[in-house]
């Protein structure tokens, strides 16, 4: 053969596999209102920065006439490009070609990217679209699972890992996104779920549609295993490139820094007058975000679940922060069980890439009842505590109101290792609210007054004598667990003051083999 005509075999081979499971069904899938693998990619990384590996791998399975269908690729397209000039790896399954089901030679292909990002500390990002193991396969299939699912173990806390789900997510096939840091799925045509609606009505009786069982909105609301629900791919597609903007390469660099033209002592009048009057009423915590950030830029992280916790990315005078916020528009801010475990993730990956955390509190306790009690409030609760008691990075908090109890402690106190904590003078810190207080110290007193009006009196007495003593940060500024009360329009400078007094912090933990976190 000349070596034009090797040539020209070459670049035949690369066209077909470019075709993937063919032209018809890349016309269903964009029927489906869906990209293609590749476009996929296309999308996601910088124009012409796309390096492919293992064009020309085909599975090696000889059952159920699977020898006769071959595909150039395998159902799935890997290799490395570049998001706004920085290396990422990429996977992208291809639901063309046998639904998008992974074989043992798809799972290699994925593992050799993942191998290859963990090892130069870059982040791998994953799109999936699949029907899940190839049935045909079996055992090698199943295997080729777990061999990823080991690999995202591995790479957890070394480099970003995130999930875009653009398709059918189903069977053991979701753990691998869930042992990921950020899942992002886009609605109406993504799912995941462990067993799919039919096996749920055998075995159940209970009758689900796939959306009701594992759409976007479902696990970005109800089990939070979504962390950004898409509206289209182009939207998702987007997300992944923001996201990544704030994030290290890997756990051994620091988060990138950006210009910033945005005064870092910008006053923000507004939120001398944002704590409303009334200890009672609520105000958006988000307004506070707003004010604070560079450019007034918020990126939220699981916004729908768990709305009484606010978490996700910000800037500050360019430094990428990650900020977690009680949210009072939202049962009052309290903490639960899911506002926990939200938090306590976020705190955890911060931790895990050296972007420091910011705290604002505004939070009346942790949520009292059964419900509560029985989904076990305690362990979730511990989590929170734990992770903000672990974090070595740079902790600075705010508390702007309310700060009861055990959430005084949990929400980056200065007992779990704050590092600069702060106090508007609207702040109240103490043990419990000032009625539940005055019930408890008070009970006698109280149960002794027959007549009603004067039984109010007393109360609300005794409530303005608590709210006095304890109602304000003065007490715990006296004890040095408040480093300064600040005034609320000032706190963008005082946080950015103290963030950078902070930039050489090292802190460590004991050595241990791991910890034991309550999970
Ligand atoms: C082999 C598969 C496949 C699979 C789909 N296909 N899933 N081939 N193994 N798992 C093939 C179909 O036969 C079909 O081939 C083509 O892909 C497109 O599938 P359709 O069914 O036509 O597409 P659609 O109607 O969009 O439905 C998509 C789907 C459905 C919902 C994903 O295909 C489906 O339910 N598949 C099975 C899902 C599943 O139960 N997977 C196993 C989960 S258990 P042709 O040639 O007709 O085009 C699991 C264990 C992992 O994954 C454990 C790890 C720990």
């Amino acid at each position: 053969m000349l070596i034009q005509e090797k040539i020209q075999e070459l670049l035949n081979m690369r066209q077909k596999a470019k075709l993937g499971g063919g032209e018809q069904k890349i016309q269903t899938q964009h029927e489906k209102g869906k990209f293609t693998a590749r476009e996929r990619i296309e999308m996601l990384l910088d124009e012409g920065s796309f390096e492919e590996f293992d064009m020309f791998v085909s599975h090696r399975t000889h059952d159920f006439g699977l020898e006769k269908q071959r595909f150039l690729s395998d159902g799935v397209i890997t290799g490395y490009g570049t998001i706004d000039g920085r290396l990422v790896y990429v996977f992208s399954q291809d639901f063309t070609v046998f639904g998008g089901s992974l074989s043992e030679m798809y799972a290699q292909k994925i593992c050799k990217v993942m191998d290859k990002a963990t090892k130069v500390g870059a982040p791998v990002i994953g799109i999936n679209d699949s029907g899940g193991a190839r049935i045909q396969e079996g055992v090698k299939s199943l295997g080729g699972y777990a061999d990823i699912f080991q690999r995202n173990i591995m790479a957890s806390g070394v480099v970003p890992q995130i999930s875009a789900i653009f398709g059918p997510c189903a069977g053991g096939a979701v753990y691998s996104p869930a042992l990921t840091d950020f899942t992002i799925m886009t609605r109406n045509t993504s799912y995941m779920f462990v067993t799919g609606p039919k096996v749920v009505k055998t075995v159940t009786g209970e009758v689900v549609t796939d959306e009701e069982l594992g759409g976007a909105m479902i696990h970005g609301s109800k089990s939070g295993a979504t962390h950004f629900v898409a509206e289209d791919e182009q939207e998702g597609i987007l997300l992944v490139r923001k996201l990544l903007s704030y994030l290290p390469q890997n756990n051994l660099e620091d988060p990138p820094l950006s210009p910033c033209d945005d005064p870092i002592d910008r006053l923000e009048d507004v939120l001398n007058e944002i704590i409303p009057e009334s200890a009672n009423k609520p105000y958006d915590m988000k307004e506070v975000i707003h004010a604070i950030t560079d450019y007034h830029e918020f990126m939220e992280v699981a916004r729908h679940f768990a709305p009484n916790i606010i978490t996700g990315f910000a800037r500050m005078n360019g430094m990428p922060i990650g900020i977690v916020a009680n949210q009072p528009n939202y049962l009052a801010g309290v903490l639960d069980i899911n506002a926990s475990r939200k938090a306590a993730r976020f705190v955890r990956f911060c931790d895990a890439f050296n972007i420091p955390i910011v705290t604002l509190v505004d939070v009346p306790g942790f949520l009292p009842g059964t419900t509560q009690e029985y989904g076990g409030i305690i362990l979730h609760g511990a989590k929170l505590l734990f992770a903000y008691g672990e974090a070595t990075v740079p902790k600075v908090t705010v508390i702007l109101r309310k700060a009861y109890g055990g959430a005084y402690d949990v929400m980056g106190s200065k007992h779990l290792r704050g590092d600069l904590n702060y106090a508007w003078p609207t702040a109240e810190i103490a043990v419990m609210g000032p009625r539940g207080a005055v019930e408890v110290l008070n009970q006698r007193e109280i149960a002794a007054i027959e007549d009603a009006d004067a039984k109010t009196k007393f109360i609300n007495e005794k409530e303005e004598e608590y709210k006095r003593k304890f109602a304000n940060p003065y007490v715990a500024a006296r004890y040095g667990y408040i480093d300064d009360v600040i005034e609320p329009r000032n706190t963008r400078f005082r946080i950015i003051r103290a963030l950078q007094s902070l930039a050489t912090k090292k802190d460590v933990n004991p050595p241990k083999k791991h910890s034991n976190i309550p999970l």
